[in-house]
């Protein structure tokens, strides 16, 4: 089990302003997730540059090494992968170790169902509370086995078979990772696996499969999309540029927006439609921000983010709009705190199964600050203050997300936030405390905090 509360590293916001200048954040999650594993999967190297070099996705390189893909570092952000063929990995020694990650242990899942191999799944406390059956059912259809029958959680040993079946697969929750490891295992199934979505979830595994050379269709179906691939096609190795990652620009964007003449240029971001709903929805706000130098990088839209200090206004986040947006409505809800008037979130179930239950964890960390939240079934409302206290305590849960969300509040609130820990950060965006501080963000651990402002009472 994880020695987690042992390591437990608190960290402390304080209000600010002015924040200022040009960053780049790093790589995005998904994408680099997905160029390792297409890279492992396809003939030939795959060079990525631009890799997040987080704690997700060294996860995810260190399975695929341990199922015996070439991965190695040539330079920061730059890596190669020496791809195995379709089918090529072998038996892993140990145990495959996800950490946090969902996205890692699903997309791999898929990967491990189409090889005659048994591998070992695990991961932290976190992970291990959540559910696998959404993956494992559909890939078990397809023909993969579990040693622990019936169980839904990890840790879990799979066993891959060389014969799996196609499946058409329509997905009971809007996910993108059951998606993805659906379209994984199609690979190796002989025949058309298909995945049929009502809404849209995140491309990057279909626009990703078909750059590396798989025969993919995407068509309008019964109101939503049906995802055709042909298995057994043989993948190429690709040059991947990865792009900053949305989720990440969306804790500076914010912090912009709530300090006081802020200006803060985000260089570099991925602005697929499929992920740009917390932008839509801050546009709505009334937030001034707006997307520069929008251009096109390995197939991938991107753009230069700006944002201002703005007055925000609280609007209606409907349902239809959660998979563009599903990893940022804890910076949101934060934000809503401090808009005029009040924000209704809607269809927000699948926030309860995420690194921590989102609209809890939200709910009590707003509380805690003296904002005004509530959750009701799958809706969260958040009524704007004109003043947020602050002077809390955030019990954080192992997600990352809560952490930053609850930090960029801090910048803002009338007394200091502190996060009980900000360990996890280093999942997604290890470079978050220097780049917010980069810009003029005050954040400290909580000792050094108090250390310096005696220094100061003694002057
Ligand atoms: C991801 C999909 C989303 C998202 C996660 C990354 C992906 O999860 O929350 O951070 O890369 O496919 P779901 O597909 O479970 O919604």
């Amino acid at each position: 089990m994880s020695t987690h509360a042992a390591d437990a590293r608190p960290l402390m916001s304080r209000k600010s302003g002015r924040l200022q200048g040009a960053v780049v954040v790093p790589g995005d999650k998904s994408i680099s997730h997905r160029a390792l594993i297409l890279g492992a999967l396809a003939e030939g190297r795959t060079r990525i540059t631009g890799l997040l070099e987080a704690e997700d996705i060294l996860c995810t390189a260190r399975a695929l090494e341990a199922l015996g893909a070439g991965v190695e570092r040539d330079a920061d952000g730059a890596w190669t992968v020496t791809g195995r063929g379709l089918g090529g990995l072998a038996a892993p020694a140990g145990d495959l170790d996800f950490g946090n990650s969902g996205t890692g242990a699903r997309l791999m899942m898929g990967v491990v169902a189409g090889h005659p191999l048994a591998a070992r799944f695990t991961g932290d406390a976190s992970l291990q509370k959540r559910p696998m059956g959404r993956v494992l059912a559909p890939l078990q259809s397809m023909g993969l086995a579990i040693e622990e029958e019936g169980r839904n959680t990890l840790p879990l040993t799979l066993v891959g078979t060389g014969d799996l079946v196609p499946i058409s697969y329509r997905l009971p929750v809007p996910s993108a990772q059951v998606k993805s490891a659906v379209l994984l295992a199609g690979l190796f199934a002989s025949g058309e696996t298909s995945v049929i979505e009502s809404e849209k979830s995140r491309d990057h595994t279909e626009k990703m499969l078909r750059y590396f050379g798989a025969e993919i269709s995407v068509e309008p179906f019964e109101g939503g999309l049906r995802i055709a691939l042909e298995g057994r096609r043989t993948l190429k190795g690709q040059p991947v540029a990865v792009p900053g990652d949305p989720s990440s620009a969306a804790f500076l964007v914010a912090a912009a927006l709530i300090t006081p003449a802020s200006d803060i240029l985000v260089k570099n971001v991925l602005v697929n439609p499929t992920r740009t709903g917390f932008y839509e929805t801050l546009a709505e706000m009334g937030a001034d921000i707006s997307f520069e130098n929008e251009r096109e990088v390995s197939g991938e839209p991107v753009a230069d983010i700006r944002a201002r200090t703005s007055e925000l206004r609280g609007v209606t986040v409907p349902a239809a709009r959660a998979p563009s947006m599903i990893d940022e409505y804890p910076m949101l809800a934060a934000l809503a705190t401090l808009a005029e008037g009040e924000t209704l979130m809607e269809g927000l179930a699948e926030l309860r199964v995420k690194e921590s239950d989102r609209l809890a964890a939200m709910v009590d960390g707003l509380v805690a600050c003296g904002a005004i939240a509530h959750a009701r079934g799958d809706t969260l409302t958040v009524l704007g203050l004109p003043k947020v206290r602050g002077g809390a305590t955030i019990k954080t849960h192992m997600d990352h997300r809560i952490a930053m969300s609850f930090l960029v509040l801090g910048l803002a609130t009338e007394e200091p936030v502190t996060v009980d820990d900000a360990s996890m950060i280093a999942t997604s965006f290890p470079e978050f405390r220097t780049l917010m501080q980069q810009v003029g963000a005050t954040l400290d651990e909580p000792g050094q905090a108090s250390n310096e402002a005696r220094g100061k009472d003694h002057k």
